[in-house]
Order: C-alpha cells, then sequence, then structure tokens
C-alpha cells in the first residue's frame, strides 16, 4: 500500500507555478500601456487581470498589501480575500506593476510582481510608507548592518564576497533623498546604477548572483519592502530595512501610533514564515528579465522567476502564449499560456 499523504495547512509546492500565471496575466494586460503616459490605465489593466487570476489559485488568501484601502482602490485592497477559497490561509502581498512611471514612460524594469507567505507572516507596514534597505544575496548577508555608514557596509560586503569594493555595484534609486548616499557610494570607489523606479528589482538583482547588481542601498516603499523580503527570505540573501519617513504627515503618524521610528526591521520580521513563494513577470524590458513581446499572429511571449523558500528552488519561465485562443479562465487577457521552463535550477 502506498504511504498515505498527511493533509498539510501548510501552502503546496504547485502554488509556485500557479502564481506565475497571475503575473503574467498582468504583465501582459500591462504592456498594452506601455509609453501611453498612462500611469493609472496600466495600473488598472494589470489589476483587473491580476484578480481575475487570482479567482483560479487555489488559496485562502487575505491581501495585506495590496492597491491601498477598499475605499482608494476598488480592487485589490488590503483585507480583501482572493482565490478559490479552498486552499490554505495565506498572507498575500500584490504590485501589479511595480514601477508605474517606467510602464507609462516605456523605461525598463517594470515588473508584475506577487508573494506569498503563510497566514499572519507578513509586516504590516502601518502608516509607514517610506523605509531605508539595504539588500545583499547569500554569501554576504552576515556583513551587512544597516545601523553602520553605507561605506562600512560597502567595504564588509565587499570583505565577505572576497572582492574589493570598486568591483561591486550597487543599485540606489534616483532620487533628491539619496544625495548623500550617492556621494558617499562614489567615495568609497564602488559602481552605482541609478534607477528612477522600482527597488523590487533592484532587491531581487542583489539577491541573486551575477545579476551586475551587488547591493540595494537606499530609501523606498515600505510594500516594495515586505513584496522583496518574501524574495531576498526565499533566495537565502540579506536584507535589513529601518523606517524612514519622509512626509511630515508620516512622521507626525507614526509619532502618534507610538511606533519605534529607529527600530531595526530584519528579514525574519518582514516575513516571519519560512514558507514563502515569489514570482514575478518583466512588463518592460530589463537585463535581469525580459519584457512582454506581442509577436505575430496574437502570440505573446514573457519571461517571469518564481522562488519558492522551502527549497530555495528559482525558475525562469519563458511564456508563449496565444491571445487569439478561446480564454480558458475567464479573465481579461485570453492567455492559453504554453509554459517553457528554461531554467531549472533545483528542482522541488
Ligand atoms: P510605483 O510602482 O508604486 O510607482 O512604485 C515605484 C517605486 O519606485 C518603488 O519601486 C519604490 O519603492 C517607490 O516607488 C519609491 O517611492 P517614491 O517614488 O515616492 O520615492
Amino acid at each position: 500500500m502506498p504511504e498515505q499523504t498527511q493533509p498539510t495547512n501548510r501552502p503546496d509546492r504547485n502554488l509556485a507555478m500557479e502564481l506565475v500565471r497571475v503575473t503574467e496575466a498582468a504583465a501582459i494586460s500591462a504592456a498594452r500601456y506601455m509609453g501611453t503616459g498612462n500611469k493609472d490605465a496600466g495600473d488598472q489593466a494589470a489589476v483587473d487581470a491580476m484578480r481575475s487570476f487570482l479567482r483560479t489559485v487555489d488559496m485562502n488568501g487575505t491581501v495585506v498589501i495590496g492597491e491601498g484601502e477598499k475605499d482608494n482602490a476598488p480592487m485589490l485592497y488590503n483585507g480583501e480575500l482572493v482565490g478559490t477559497g479552498e486552499g490554505v490561509e495565506v498572507d498575500v502581498a500584490v504590485d501589479p506593476v511595480e514601477g508605474t512611471t517606467l510602464l507609462a514612460e516605456g523605461r525598463p524594469n517594470a515588473i508584475a510582481v506577487i508573494a506569498v507567505a503563510e497566514r499572519g507572516s507578513m509586516w504590516n507596514p502601518g502608516n509607514s510608507f517610506y523605509i531605508n534597505k539595504i539588500v545583499v544575496g547569500q554569501e554576504a548577508r552576515q556583513a551587512i548592518d544597516i545601523t553602520k555608514s553605507p561605506s562600512t557596509n560597502l567595504v564588509n560586503i565587499a570583505d565577505a564576497l572576497g572582492r574589493n569594493v570598486e568591483d561591486l555595484t550597487v543599485f540606489v534609486l534616483d532620487k533628491p533623498r539619496h544625495a548623500s548616499l550617492i556621494e558617499e557610494v562614489r567615495q568609497t570607489g564602488a559602481r552605482i546604477m541609478l534607477h528612477s523606479d522600482g527597488d523590487v528589482m533592484g532587491a531581487l538583482m542583489a539577491a541573486i548572483p551575477g545579476t551586475g547588481i551587488d547591493v540595494l542601498m537606499g530609501v523606498g516603499g515600505t510594500p516594495e519592502a515586505v513584496i522583496a523580503a518574501a524574495a531576498v527570505k526565499a533566495l537565502g540573501g540579506g536584507m535589513q530595512a529601518v523606517r524612514a519617513p519622509q512626509r511630515v504627515e508620516e512622521k507626525r503618524q507614526l509619532r502618534k501610533d507610538k511606533v519605534k521610528i529607529n527600530e531595526v526591521l530584519h528579514l525574519d520580521d518582514l516575513i516571519q514564515s519560512d514558507n514563502t513563494f515569489f514570482a514575478a513577470t518583466g512588463i518592460t524590458e530589463s537585463t535581469f528579465l525580459e519584457g512582454v513581446h506581442f509577436d505575430r499572429r496574437g502570440g505573446v511571449t514573457t519571461e517571469s522567476i518564481v522562488i519558492r523558500s522551502l527549497t530555495g528552488s528559482i525558475r525562469y519561465i519563458k511564456g508563449i502564449h496565444q491571445l487569439n485562443r478561446k480564454n480558458l479562465v475567464g479573465g481579461n487577457v485570453g492567455t492559453t499560456p504554453a509554459h517553457v521552463a528554461m531554467d531549472i535550477i533545483l528542482p522541488d
């Protein structure tokens, strides 16, 4: 008699592959708006597609990082229940378009992204909107300390990697608030890659060896920090963060909420669970993931990454979709995905 499988209340490995269908759908829908200058329309298209495809995923999900509270965001709002309701209870963090301006302006690095972890395990940013982050890959994870200066961190990271500081490349968002950070990094001799938006992509690249980015530094959004943390944790990388309120109102509210603004948040604070899933699909081109390509005769290709923490598996998935075929799931996109796993590093 074959051994009976015990029922489990942990998210199942198949979830990873289901999630990539969700980000593919969002990316394909959003990609039509590339370069239109219309941030909201691209975002809305991605939200609609993501929501529609989420209905088919076997999970009992609650959106904890979404498009905002219900009144401001009609879909994928914080607290919205997603999935078929049949599977395990999970927290869901979504960013249907991470880099809405990048998409609207046709710049690189816009992605559709989703992260899932066991229920109650994702950090709730509350009224915190901005946070200082440092992200590195596995080899340097013990070397980071966000309470120390950027230059000290870079020296320690270089040491851990057995490289010279001059050989490190640091991803920094190109924002006025980073003027002194950029200056300090330049003083160390490390190379900088400035991007106007998209620090989830920066975190991913910093956590995955061989992407050309060794470190992400600087202040970005708190929702993006939680989403990035799900990926970094799954990848075994290192990440620390400290709230960095940028607006007077944000500071005032945090004081009122009696939040410890200087508290260092480690990976285990941002994502408590060791069972996380992360999927992202390129919308516009990047050096890391190809963007959505509309091919001849209704064909569309996508490139995605799916990461599962329990096994550490990373999959790069090339999706070849036929938009002129019948829509299988009642979504807005009408994809019939024919997936080709391009590079399976660790099968689970
Ligand atoms: P959106 O997709 O919501 O526009 O976010 C893009 C982004 O660049 C994030 O990657 C980053 O964390 C955040 O905005 C930084 O916020 P701001 O542009 O206000 O500095």
